[in-house]
């Protein structure tokens, strides 16, 4: 269960945040979780989730290690702030940051090469759904993405299945919708690493997952997670989401 804080909180929200919520987690073992916050929150989010089963990660990377590029932060860097993984590809950076499957590739690399976890998001828009193209547009970020890495890397990363039309719309996709789609991307994943690999790999459902609807997805069989942005903002609701 990972929860993206997109752009919201302060170091002392997010203090405030852990403090409410490990009580809260303390017992829930049967979970990997994760906290994404902004990078200026990192440091607080790490002192606050020390020693607690609460990962904490980055929205972003660059991937080049360091070099004169404003504004970035890389793998390394995240890394060495304490994050234990890192989401690539959110449709919000591939909408509005120009993030392509090529960058989303490099970026992953980068990423496992400096210890992170990688979480790496595909999924379709409304138009593509609408017209039916669902699949070949998994499939295209698939290839030209995740298809890139070696079977080594591929063990260590989470796909994130997120439809752009589900995400801060308050329309969830259907749990049958989301296990349809996670059942292409094990496809893909077969097609490409073999079944094992497919078996193995977790694959969340991003898209306004909610304390209320989290249960009926994660009864899917291939749904194993989710990628939450709004309801991981407040720690009650994030300790039902890890607690369904
Ligand atoms: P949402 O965001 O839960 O607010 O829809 C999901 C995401 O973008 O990861």
């Amino acid at each position: 269960m990972a929860g993206n804080w997109k752009m919201y909180k302060t170091p002392a929200e997010t203090k405030a945040f852990f403090e409410t919520l490990l009580p809260l987690v303390a017992q829930s073992t049967h979970a990997d979780m994760a906290i994404c916050p902004p990078f200026v929150d990192i440091a607080a989010a790490v002192e606050a989730a020390a020693g607690s089963r609460v990962a904490v990660g980055g929205q972003n990377c660059e991937y080049r290690k360091e070099g004169a590029y404003t504004g970035e932060i890389s793998a390394p860097m995240l890394k060495a702030a304490g994050c234990s993984c890192v989401i690539i590809g959110h449709s919000e950076r591939r909408q509005y940051y120009g993030e392509t499957d090529a960058t989303v590739l490099l970026k992953t690399k980068a990423a496992l090469e400096s210890g992170l976890q990688a979480i790496v998001c595909v999924g379709e828009l409304l138009a593509d759904r609408e017209a039916g193209k669902t699949n070949d547009v998994l499939t295209t970020q698939f290839d030209g993405g995740i298809a890139g890495l070696t079977p080594e890397e591929f063990a260590k990363i989470v796909i994130a299945y997120e439809p752009v039309w589900a995400i801060g719309t308050g329309k969830v996709a259907t749990p049958e919708i989301a296990e349809d789609a996670h059942k292409v991307i094990r496809g893909l994943v077969a097609g490409k690493f073999g079944a094992d690999a497919a078996d193995k790999v977790r694959i969340l459902y991003g898209g306004s997952v909610k304390p209320n609807n989290v249960k009926g997805l994660m009864e899917q069989p291939d749904i194993d997670g989710a990628l939450v942005g709004g309801a991981a903002l407040e720690a009650v609701s994030f300790s039902q989401l890890v607690n369904f």
